[in-house]
């Protein structure tokens, strides 16, 4: 039997980033294409199964809306871990991001591990490996005619933060599950054995 070591990870960034999908991808590999927006914060727990332990996350999934921007603070104090996410769309929710990497650094515990992600990767069309698969929302109609939202926060200036910060980082998508595990896995392999 593995040792298991529970970590509490929050996630923060701008409402609308993909918060809610990327945990929904991670706990239960599923997608909801018109996601509810999340009041106040959710719960939600998954383990990470490594080499030789198991790593419990308990997951406070915050609110990005700005009316709830008070709370936060109630969910990062005591987390081991964090996931600050924006969209790559938005430039607006890359400076929050930014926000919210000095918020949990000046207020947070102090040895957190921070990992930024850059969301909604399949916007772009760059994603390696995807399949052009049926159109069934705006986005993807705007796709197959080539009208992509596009690309508007450079993969250099998301690692340039995460250098700069000692972040984790990685461009991910939701929808497609694209990098999703990887990010959680990235966090468990630096949590410390107790
Ligand atoms: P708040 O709870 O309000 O802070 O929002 P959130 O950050 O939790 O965003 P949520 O997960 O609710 O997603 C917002 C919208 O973006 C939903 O309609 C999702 O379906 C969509 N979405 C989330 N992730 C992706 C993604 O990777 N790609 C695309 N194309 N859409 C996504
Ligand atoms: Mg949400």
């Amino acid at each position: 039997v593995k040792p298991t070591t529970s970590v509490k990870l929050v996630l923060l960034g701008e409402a609308a980033v993909g918060k809610s999908s990327l945990v929904l991808r991670f706990v239960s590999d599923d997608f909801q294409e018109n996601k509810e927006p999340t009041i106040g914060a959710a719960f939600l727990t998954q383990k990470c199964t490594l080499a030789n332990r198991v790593v419990k996350f308990e997951i406070w999934d915050t609110a990005g809306q700005e009316r709830f921007a008070s709370l936060a603070p109630m969910y990062y104090r005591n987390a081991q871990s964090a996931v600050v996410v924006y969209d790559v769309t938005k430039p607006a929710s890359f400076i929050r991001a930014r926000h919210w990497v000095n918020e949990l650094k000046s207020q947070g515990s102090p040895n957190i591990i921070i990992a930024l992600v850059g969301n909604k990767l399949d916007l772009t069309g760059e994603q390696e490996g995807q399949e052009p698969g049926p159109v069934v929302s705006r986005d993807e109609a705007a796709a197959a005619t080539g009208d992509l939202p596009g690309r508007k926060v450079s993969y250099q200036e998301g690692e340039k933060l995460a250098q700069e910060e000692g972040l984790l980082f990685f461009e991910a998508s939701a929808k497609t599950g694209f990098n999703v595990r990887k990010i959680f896995l990235a966090i468990a392999n630096k949590i410390p054995l107790e």
